[in-house]
């Protein structure tokens, strides 16, 4: 029996940095994870993966359309598939094998198994018990089941089995317009797909900025995709040739089907508790599944904490990340502390569209007076340089005190150029503050300039 002062369940990007955090705290530390590699589903069979495969598809896009007005002329291009996935796994396989180094670094104990709270301060995986005085859970999420779908993982997909076809599909049918569908949708519609994606409400990507989002589908469509929005998927149908998907027009309440070779499921995901023993121990579910946890990560059992994915807030990498780091500092004592108002979110489409902060819709919906400052990329250098010059910068920004309090970027290098507006969010600057600091040129960042220039005198080059 081992003794340890943290054992931390789940070694995806909550756990394992909640685990290195805490041994670099001083504590002594195991870190238990049943996939037989580190780095859970982002590193394993999300983020990490999708982008490799975002990265190569968008090659092949660019290859196919802007290098003949760069004056690049490529022939001969071709898909291959099975090449493509063994560089998506390289990507996973020399992430994975990294954590390992930095848990052998920072002493941290890889434990390999799937684990059972027995008992408040007692963690068996199979035949083992480790003591522990502090448990914290970061086991995640999985795909949520939809009703009348039965995923194979080979035809009817979930983002695992997207990530791991073996021909480029004729018609992939997607349900559900949120992250996962609009990321991998564009993967296998850049491959050569005819992507249709089905959305259950009037429009994609819940919760975002709606003037993004209009944008944001316009680009879409003219990449190739079909959305038939308002429509409830009511089944998946699997034939001999093809798959079968029927889906219910919420506006007449009319039946349809529509014909696909792959079907990916990518409707959200639920917490992941299975075979932790929470039940037994009474630890305290939310209804929608997740762990209660009090704000400082702490659950209703003293000495168990969670973070992440099972408990409430955005299914993001980074948000449980942060939440890790929090939790080892909170049982070393130290002061642990997330920003709940200052979490990024990315879709890694091209353009990349990213946000922090209020939406105006939210704004409006709070009866707060606010001003918009906007700048098109059309009017930023560099982007029209490199003919990426779709899309914009909106700053939201305190009608009276100038303070930030939300930022939507659709466009090139989005989700890099948001971090300049998290962290003047979180020195609480104005828009002014911004506008007042030099940026290089030429550069997208410029565009984020001129976006907070529009909050108070105006942009310079619109
Ligand atoms: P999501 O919640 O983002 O979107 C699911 C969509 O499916 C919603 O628009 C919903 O209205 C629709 N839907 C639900 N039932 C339906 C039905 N029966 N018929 C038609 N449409 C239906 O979920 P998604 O994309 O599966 O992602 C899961 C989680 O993973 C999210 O929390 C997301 O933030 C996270 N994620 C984040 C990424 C990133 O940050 N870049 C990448 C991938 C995933």
């Amino acid at each position: 029996m081992a003794d340890y002062d943290v054992v931390v369940i789940g070694g995806g990007p909550g756990g394992y940095v909640c685990a290195i955090r805490a041994a670099q705290n001083g504590l002594k530390v195991a870190c238990i994870e049943g996939r037989g590699a580190l780095g859970g589903t982002c590193l394993n069979v999300g983020c990490i993966p999708s982008k490799a495969l975002l990265h190569a598809s968008e090659m092949l896009h660019e290859a196919e359309g802007n290098f003949r007005k760069m004056g690049i002329k490529a022939s001969g291009l071709e898909v291959d598939v099975p090449q493509m996935i063994a560089y998506k796994q390289e990507a996973i396989d020399v992430n994975t094998k990294g954590i390992e180094f930095l848990f052998k670094k920072n002493k941290v104990t890889y434990v390999k198994g799937w684990a059972e709270i027995v008992a408040p301060g007692q963690v068996k995986v199979g035949d083992e018990v480790l003591n522990a005085k502090n448990i914290v859970i970061a086991t995640g999420s999985e795909p949520a089941a939809l009703k009348g779908v039965e995923v194979d993982e080979k035809r009817v997909v979930t983002s695992t089995g997207a990530l791991e076809l073996t021909s480029v599909p004729k018609k992939l049918v997607v349900i559900g317009a949120g992250v996962i569908g609009l990321e991998l949708g564009s993967v296998w519609g850049r491959l050569g797909a005819e992507v249709t994606v089905v959305e259950y409400l009037d429009q994609i990507t819940p919760g975002q900025d709606g003037e993004v989002v209009k944008h944001f589908q316009r680009i879409l469509g003219k990449q190739g995709f079909k959305f038939v929005l308002g429509a409830a998927v009511q089944g998946v149908e699997t034939l001999k040739t093809k798959l079968k998907v029927t889906y219910r027009l919420r506006k007449d309440d009319s039946e349809q089907t529509i014909d696909a070779d792959v079907v990916l499921v990518a409707t959200g995901r639920k917490p992941y508790t299975a075979g932790l023993g929470l039940d037994r121990l009474g630890v305290e579910m939310t209804d929608k599944g997740q762990i209660k946890t009090d704000g400082h990560w702490r659950t209703n059992i003293p000495g168990i904490y969670a973070i992440g994915d099972v408990i409430e807030g955005p299914m993001l990498a980074h948000k449980a990340e942060d939440e890790g780091m929090a939790a080892a500092d909170v049982i070393a004592g130290r002061h642990g502390h997330v920003n709940y108002g200052v979490i990024p979110g990315v879709i890694y489409t091209a353009p990349e569209v990213a946000s922090v902060g209020k939406t105006e819709e939210q704004l409006k919906a709070e009866g707060r007076k606010y001003k918009v400052g906007k700048f098109p990329f059309l009017a930023n250098g560099r982007a029209k340089a490199n003919l990426v010059s779709d899309g914009f910068v909106k700053i939201l920004a305190d009608a009276e005190t100038d303070r930030v309090l939300g930022a939507h970027i659709i466009g090139p290098g989005a989700g890099d150029l948001i971090h300049e507006i998290c962290v003047a969010m979180e020195f609480g600057a104005a828009a002014e503050d911004i506008a007042m600091t030099c940026h290089a040129h030429p550069t997208y960042s410029e565009a984020v300039r001129e976006a907070a220039l529009a909050c108070g005198q105006g942009a310079i080059h619109a």
